[in-house]
C-alpha cells in the first residue's frame, strides 16, 4: 500500500506559506492506519525496547498503536501544564511558533530503552526537545520513528546529529 497517497496536503495552514501534511486522511483509512503501525514496528520487534514515548498530539495516535504492537508501555510527552504529576520540561521552537513539552519525572529511568515516535519531522525542534527529556531521565534512546519527514526543513539531519537512528515511512 502506498501510504503517501493517503496523506492529504492543506495549503496555508495554520498560516500562509505552510504546506500542512495532514495525517487524519491516513488514520481514517483502516488498512492504511494498520499498515503504518506495522511498518513503524518492523525494525523494533526484537530490539529490547521497553517503552514507546509519543509526542502530543499526533504522536499519541501512532505511538499508542506502536506500543500495543510491540507489547510495551506508552509514555506521553505532553504540551506544558497537561500532566498531573511531577514533570521535567523542555522549551522548543516550531515551524510556526514556540512551545514547551513535558514528561512525568520517573516515567522512564536508567535501564529502560525507549523508542521515540511522532507523526512528522519538520524543523526537528520538537523531536530534539523530546530526545533531551528522555535522555535526562537516564534511559537509553537510540531510535526515533516517524511517519513523515519534510526533508527540505533539515530536521532529520539534526536528529541524526544527536546520535539517533531515524526511521521514516514517507518523505
Ligand atoms: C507537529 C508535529 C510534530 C511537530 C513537528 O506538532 O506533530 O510534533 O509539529 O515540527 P518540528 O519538527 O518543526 O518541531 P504540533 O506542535 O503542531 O502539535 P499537534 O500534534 O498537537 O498538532
Ligand atoms: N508540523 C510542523 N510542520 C508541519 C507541516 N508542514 N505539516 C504538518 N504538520 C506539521
Amino acid at each position: 500500500m502506498d501510504l503517501k497517497t493517503l496523506i492529504r496536503t492543506i495549503p496555508d495552514y495554520p498560516k500562509a506559506g505552510v504546506q500542512f501534511r495532514d495525517i487524519t486522511s491516513l488514520i481514517e483509512h483502516p488498512e492504511g492506519f494498520r499498515e503504518s503501525i506495522t511498518q513503524l514496528a518492523a525494525p523494533f520487534r526484537d530490539k529490547g525496547i521497553t517503552h514507546v514515548a509519543g509526542i502530543e498530539a499526533r504522536g499519541f495516535i501512532f505511538g499508542a498503536g506502536l506500543a500495543i504492537e510491540l507489547g510495551v508501555g506508552f509514555v506521553p510527552i505532553r504540551k506544558a501544564g497537561k500532566l498531573p504529576g511531577e514533570t521535567i520540561g523542555q522549551n522548543y521552537a516550531l515551524e510556526y511558533g514556540v512551545d514547551t513539552i513535558e514528561m512525568h519525572a520517573g516515567a522512564v529511568k536508567e535501564g529502560d530503552k525507549v523508542l521515540l515516535v511522532d507523526d512528522l519531522v519538520a524543523t526537528g525542534g520538537t523531536a530534539i526537545a523530546a530526545i533531551s527529556l528522555i535522555r535526562r531521565s537516564g534511559a537509553v534512546l537510540e531510535d526515533a520513528a516517524f511517519v513523515i519527514d519534510l526533508p527540505d526543513l533539515g530536521g532529520a539531519d539534526k536528529i541524526r546529529a544527536q546520535n539517533i537512528n531515524t526511521h521514516f515511512l514517507i518523505e
